[in-house]
């Protein structure tokens, strides 16, 4: 099987060392508030702050692999009786190479292509709390004769409001504007906006090196009426571009400059920078600096040590290389990638319209950094307490530029229930991960406005943080139906199980409990016994609910119907058995251990696969309208009975919780997206990122993974991973050490920041057990148990500890 590249343990980058990679592999640049994705042939989509409203660059992803996409260089090389012309990226010309190697990396991408003896060394990325791409050239004549040669970097932008651009083909080609800005030395800057925010933002392109002209115009850069082609584009053909400025149409920023002769050996320099400020005068000073090399080479020289600082926060060192793959570098990234960009940004993602960020998404993958990045963490967490209701549910999603929220899909029902069942339990978990890991208590009595407006848009209540989650409990605790079970809303975590008004969640259920169990954890440590005692009791109501109504002989069920009829059963012809319904309740600890082994064996035997656990089985085949929208999937596909990775890792947290490691990392290994490097042609996705899906068994393509990068499988596989496999848990008193690892591992080591504190972790396991710690030391003295307390936060503390 091919294999289009490698891991580079050493400089932490996966390496592309094959261009025709079966999909686009991309990699982020910057963050949410400047950035976006490069692909591995160069193509960008960058956006500031919004890639719905504020969207700089045009990147078409249905387009073929083959095309033109947001932003590419060409290099023409002057040969006796015309221009060679080329680009470095492959595409959009696809000469033939030499060598090619994208170097995905921490914030940057790398590539190095060869074509016709011309080395192309190229750095891209977006300096730490920056609104600009740098794109760093090296070019060097491997040949033995000089050359002559020219280097026209492009970009086409695309109107500030993404999906305006294509819905309307009068008013937006009419307002696009673009304008030189001529400096000293032929230096330029090239000028763009729509019409409309002329004085407020303006993107702008510019280089380090004099161009003796440029051209703005799409249509005149291709030539012929755009019967020329990106990869023969006509204006090439001659020595100069036209220097127009466009007053309208489909606008580009491409800039020529002769490099002149390049002797044997020699390189030169370009380095391009792409932004967006409120004028271009506003820009010059930063501008002028990023042309100084030195600086570029400092800015970059930052990014590295920013990553060094954010992954040092846990580093392991297990028997598993791929697993130390992932969670020294490619996981916690993902996860970075996940709070910035939620859902709203990847090939898949398309990030138009009004999606933005999701409540439940963005609530889980704050799960993933806070230990890495604790205030960002703690800002999500505010934004989406901004979008609670003052009923205690939540809106479905929220635009952070507008802050504007919608209920999302659900909206698309007429009369049907406008809130998702499970959506504001969600922050219940990640306000208490956030107090785990920081202590930061005072956080509860943090004033936050509920999302409703008066008449002058001013909130018309506002709670404390503890108000907020009390709330979410509430609204779940009184929104039950006749089994006295939560009613699902719109849908639940599956959103494409949409059954009528009335019906009844055991996924909310069960997250209910998970959530009162922090709660009641909480309480206790604040000292709050009477909320203990509210809490302790509802759990137990709801406990005995789920335990009296939901077993259905072999595992739990996952609904009921609005008529009471069971969904997940073994009645059902499809559906009749949801993994989210058996690991769950064991995550809850609703399942008594009997049924908790039994449910998780029904896992492994119905819905375990090679690649994963299947989300449910068999597949429904075909529209059901009381089914909603996981009919509208061919059986094994997403949803319906595909591998929904996101629900994996909570069976290895289940599995865990019972004390079977073996099983929990033969879970875990079946979806780590590194073993599938060689297995590329049936995954195709990257093999450094969870996809968010696998097609399940009962499709042809059984294997091939889609939805890459912007998944709550990031979080969730890390959480599982470092929290229950390695079982290294942040808690209000301190690091809980409880591993559930395979008897196979003779142990492993964990370093680990806390509170400030590092805590140098050696597990050692003589006797090959799975899990049971008998001895715990910290600096060579015993510690009581396996919490080890916050330690002093000036120093390293070594931690030893004993399975047995
Ligand atoms: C997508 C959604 C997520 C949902 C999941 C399952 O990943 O972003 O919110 O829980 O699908 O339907």
């Amino acid at each position: 099987m091919a294999s289009y590249g490698y891991f580079d343990d050493q400089h932490r980058e996966y390496v592309i060392t094959d261009p025709k990679t079966p999909v686009k592999w991309i990699n982020y640049v910057g963050t949410l508030a400047f950035g976006g994705l490069v692909d591995h042939t160069g193509g960008a989509l960058i956006c500031k702050g919004d890639p719905a409203l504020n969207r700089i660059v045009k990147y078409i992803p249905q387009l073929p692999s083959s095309e033109f996409k947001g932003e590419t260089l060409y290099l023409r090389l002057a040969t006796s009786d015309r221009y060679r012309v080329f680009s470095p990226y492959f595409v959009p010309t696809l000469d033939h190479y030499d060598r090619y190697e994208c170097h995905v990396g921490l914030g940057y991408t790398h590539i190095v292509s060869e074509f016709y003896g011309i080395r192309t060394d190229v750095t891209i990325f977006v300096p730490l709390d920056d609104n600009r791409v740098i794109r760093d050239y090296k070019f060097t004549n491997l040949g033995s004769q000089p050359v002559e040669m020219d280097a026209i970097p492009v970009v086409e932008y695309t109107h500030p409001d993404a999906l305006k651009q294509f819905t309307n083909a009068d008013w937006v080609p009419q307002t696009m504007q673009s304008r030189v800005h001529n400096g000293r030395n032929g230096l330029k800057i090239l000028t763009q906006y729509a019409f409309l925010r002329r004085d407020i933002a303006v993107n702008y392109f510019t280089s380090n090196l004099p161009a003796s002209s440029f051209e703005t115009d799409r249509a005149r850069f291709l030539g012929d009426h755009e019967y020329g082609t990106w990869a023969n584009p006509q204006a090439l053909m001659a020595t100069e571009l036209s220097n127009y400025e466009a007053h309208r149409g489909d606008n580009i920023a491409a800039l020529l400059h002769h490099l002149g002769v390049i002797q044997p050996g020699e390189t030169r320099r370009l380095i391009t920078q792409l932004g967006q400020e409120a004028s271009v005068e506003v820009a010059l000073p930063s501008i002028g600096r990023y042309r100084d090399g030195r600086e570029v080479d400092t800015a970059f020289a930052n990014l590295a040590r920013f990553w060094d600082g954010y992954l040092s926060t846990l580093q392991v060192d297990t028997p598993d290389a791929n697993m130390n793959r992932m969670l020294n570098v490619y996981n916690p990234r993902q996860c970075h990638v996940t709070q910035n960009w939620s859902r709203y940004l990847s090939l898949y993602q398309l990030g138009f319209g009004a999606r933005g960020i999701g409540f439940r998404d963005t609530a889980q993958d704050v799960m993933g950094v806070i230990a890495h990045a604790p205030a960002e963490a703690r800002t999500l967490i505010e934004m989406l307490l901004s979008v609670q209701r003052r009923n205690g549910s939540a809106f479905h999603q929220l635009n952070p530029l507008t802050m504007i929220a919608n209920a999302g899909d659900s909206r698309e029902v007429e009369g049907g229930p406008d809130y998702y069942g499970d959506d504001h339990l969600w922050i219940v978990l990640a306000i208490v991960a956030y107090l785990e890991e920081t202590g930061d208590l005072a956080f509860l009595e943090k004033v936050v406005p509920y999302y409703e407006k008066d008449r002058s848009e001013h909130p018309m209540e506002a709670g404390t943080v503890l108000d907020h989650m009390r709330r979410a409990i509430d609204f779940t605790t009184t929104n039950v139906g006749a089994h006295g079970l939560p009613l699902l809303g719109f849908a639940d975590w599956n959103d494409t199980v949409n059954l009528r008004a009335g019906a009844e969640s055991l996924f909310v259920a069960h997250l209910y409990g998970k959530a009162l169990l922090e709660m009641i954890h909480l309480a206790q440590h604040t000292g709050d016994a009477a909320m203990a005692d509210r809490y302790a009791s509802y759990y137990e109501v709801m406990r005995a609910r789920v335990n009296d109504q939901a077993w259905d002989g072999e595992w739990y069920l996952r609904y009921f119907d609005a008529d009471g009829s069971p969904l997940g059963s073994k009645v059902n012809k499809y559906g009749q058995i949801y993994v989210n319904g058996q690991s769950w309740p064991v995550i809850a600890g609703f399942a008594p251990p009997d049924r908790a082994r039994q449910a998780l064996d029904s896992v492994k035997h119905k819905l375990g696969t090679r690649n994963g656990i299947k989300l449910s089985m068999p597949g429904f085949d075909g529209w059901d309208p009381s089914r909603g929208g996981i009919t509208t999937y061919p059986p094994g596909a997403k949803e319906n009975g595909g591998i929904f990775l996101h629900a994996n890792p909570w069976v290895i947290i289940a599995e865990a919780t019972l004390g079977n490691g073996d099983r929990a990392f033969e879970y875990y290994n079946q979806i780590n997206p590194v073993a599938k490097n060689d297995q590329i042609d049936d995954f195709e996705c990257e093999p450094y990122v969870y996809p968010q899906n696998v097609l399940g068994d009962e499709h042809p393509q059984f294997g091939l993974a889609r939805n890459s990068w912007l998944t709550g499988t990031a979080s969730w596989a890390y959480q599982a991973a470092t929290q229950y496999i390695l079982g290294i848990a942040p808690t209000h008193n301190g690091l809980h050490i409880d591993p559930c690892i395979p008897c196979s591992w003779d142990g492993f080591s964990v370093v680990r920041r806390f509170r400030g504190a590092v805590y140098q972790i050696e597990v050692n396991n003589p006797n090959h057990v799975s899990r049971g710690v008998t001895s715990v030391t910290v600096d060579g003295q015993p510690n009581e148990g396996n919490l080890v307390p916050v330690l002093d936060g000036t120093k390293v503390h070594e931690v030893e500890v004993l399975l047995g």
